[in-house]
């Protein structure tokens, strides 16, 4: 048996967030109205005009107000790491001020506060599916250019304010998705049907300009800050052994990998020429754009829930349910409830391809089971027996000790939604992802008291024995 050592020394273990799925509080301390306060039925559906009472998100979890004692618990099961995303529009409530919003900054001061206290290093998202409402609704979002200056203001002010602080940013999250959800990923407010592909390439040729460009002001301000880009990775795999099958799986990689090729290399992959080419698209690079790219990641995190099959037969539909990419449904897995296939291999197959790719650090920094819970009272103590939840994650956190002992530099491991919280794709608390249990329900109701699961206990003995356990 392979006896070398699994998670190394220093290996960061912890939770994942977002401000928009946990922090509530959306009008207080002088914030703006981000994309997330017009998309009650979640990122996947239509905006909405305003705010309506039927979004869970405008109360979340109310963080705002409870980070405290959820900081504890964190610390509780030994977190040596939390990431949590600044929402941009309490810094710049419409996003392209001149000036950011003081109340919004001293928030994550006193969050940063909290995590120092207990030991926890912060991981930030500076965009995590954000983007100030006004930018969507005045620019269209990241199809126009001026969005590259307002996001380099914004992560400016976020470096001066807490780079003596903050070593791991992250600057968009999952920024391939914006294939897939333009308004949600990319502030993008024409509808999607009516989108050309010259604007959507457009578009995220600016976020990856305007990545690259904070990842230049972060070195300039304090040279120990790593930057990081964060893409949906899932594996994709030919639905047979037909070669046409195999040439699906490699195109469709390719509109993924562009993301991150661009972001470690510094340009465009000659495959991404050639589909512009093809399609076209032509995209408008200054020179300054082209020197902004050379300033690339120090590593590179990625979410990962599931995989999906590839199949070259036009006849053979590519609509698997539930995950924001589409696909074809694996005929060997299982899914959870809500329909994403369960493939723990398959992270350790991502984590192989990411490293021999670019040979830099990677972390993992989404992962876990959505499930509906049912709170039941145990010796007088009210709990979630979530077993399922704790296999999901033992049998993923075992392929990433495969993936150590394959070689791979992995920098930590943050599960997603450590603590209950409202979903992305579809807006419900009751899809949980926690070690705690939130009382919250689909209709708006609860207290809001928090419960640890049984899988609380599971992870920090996780934890404490650094991966011994699993
Ligand atoms: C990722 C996002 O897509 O997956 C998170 O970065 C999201 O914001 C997570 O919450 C899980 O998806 P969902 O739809 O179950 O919340």
């Amino acid at each position: 048996t392979d006896t070398a050592p699994r998670f190394p020394e220093g290996f960061l273990w912890g939770g994942a967030t977002a401000a928009n799925q946990i922090e509530g509080a959306y009008a207080e301390g002088g914030k703006g109205l981000s994309i997330q306060d017009v998309t009650p039925q979640g990122i996947m559906f239509p905006r909405v005009d305003g705010p309506t009472e039927d979004n869970l998100k405008l109360e979340a979890i109310d963080f705002y107000h409870r980070y405290a004692e959820d900081i504890a618990l964190f610390a509780e099961m030994g977190f040596k790491v939390f990431r949590f995303s600044i929402a941009w529009s309490r810094i710049f409530p419409l996003g392209d001020e001149e000036t950011p919003n003081e109340d919004g900054l001293a928030f994550y001061d006193r969050v940063l506060d909290e995590l120092e206290k207990h030991g926890i290093e912060p991981l930030i998202t500076l965009s995590h599916y954000e983007t100030p409402l006004h930018l969507a609704e005045k620019y269209d979002g990241w199809v126009n250019r001026d969005l590259i200056g307002f996001y380099e203001r914004y992560a400016r002010t976020c470096f001066e304010r807490y780079g003596d602080r903050v070593k791991y940013w992250l600057t968009f999250n999952e920024i391939n998705s914006v294939l897939h959800i333009p308004f949600g990923s990319g502030g993008i407010n024409t509808p999607k049907e009516q989108l050309s592909e010259q604007d959507l390439y457009q578009a995220i040729h600016h976020e990856l300009v305007a990545s690259a460009r904070a990842t230049r002001v972060a070195k300039e301000i304090n040279p120990e800050m790593q930057i990081g880009c964060m893409v949906l990775s899932m594996p994709i795999y030919p639905l047979t052994p037909n070669p046409d099958d195999a040439v699906a799986v490699m195109n469709a990689d390719h509109a993924n990998l562009m993301f991150s090729d661009v972001h470690v290399r510094g340009y465009y992959p000659g495959y991404a020429k050639r589909f512009f080419r093809e399609n076209g698209i032509e995209l408008n690079i200054t020179d300054q754009d082209a020197e902004d790219l050379t300033n690339t990641v120090d590593f590179v995190s990625f979410s990962y829930y599931m995989s999906i099959c590839e199949s070259g037969d036009p006849t053979v539909k590519a609509d698997g349910p539930g995950n924001i990419m589409g696909g074809v449904p694996n005929p060997t897995l299982e899914a959870s409830e809500w329909g994403w296939q369960i493939d723990p291999q398959g992270l350790r197959i991502v984590l192989n391809q990411f490293w021999d790719r670019w040979q830099k650090p990677l972390f993992i920094v989404e992962n876990g089971l959505g499930a509906k819970d049912q709170l039941v009272e145990v010796d007088g103590v009210k709990t979630v027996e979530d077993d399922y939840r704790i296999a999901y994650l033992n049998d993923h956190l075992v392929q990433v000790g495969e993936a150590i002992a394959d070689g791979v530099n992995l920098l930590g491991y943050t599960t997603w939604g450590p603590i209950d919280l409202i979903s992305a794709s579809t807006a419900q608390v009751s899809k949980r992802y926690g070690f705690i249990y939130v009382d919250r329900n689909d209709d708006g109701t609860g207290s809001l008291d928090r419960y640890k699961k049984k899988s609380f206990d599971w992870y920090a003995e996780v934890i404490r024995t650094n991966g011994g356990s699993l």
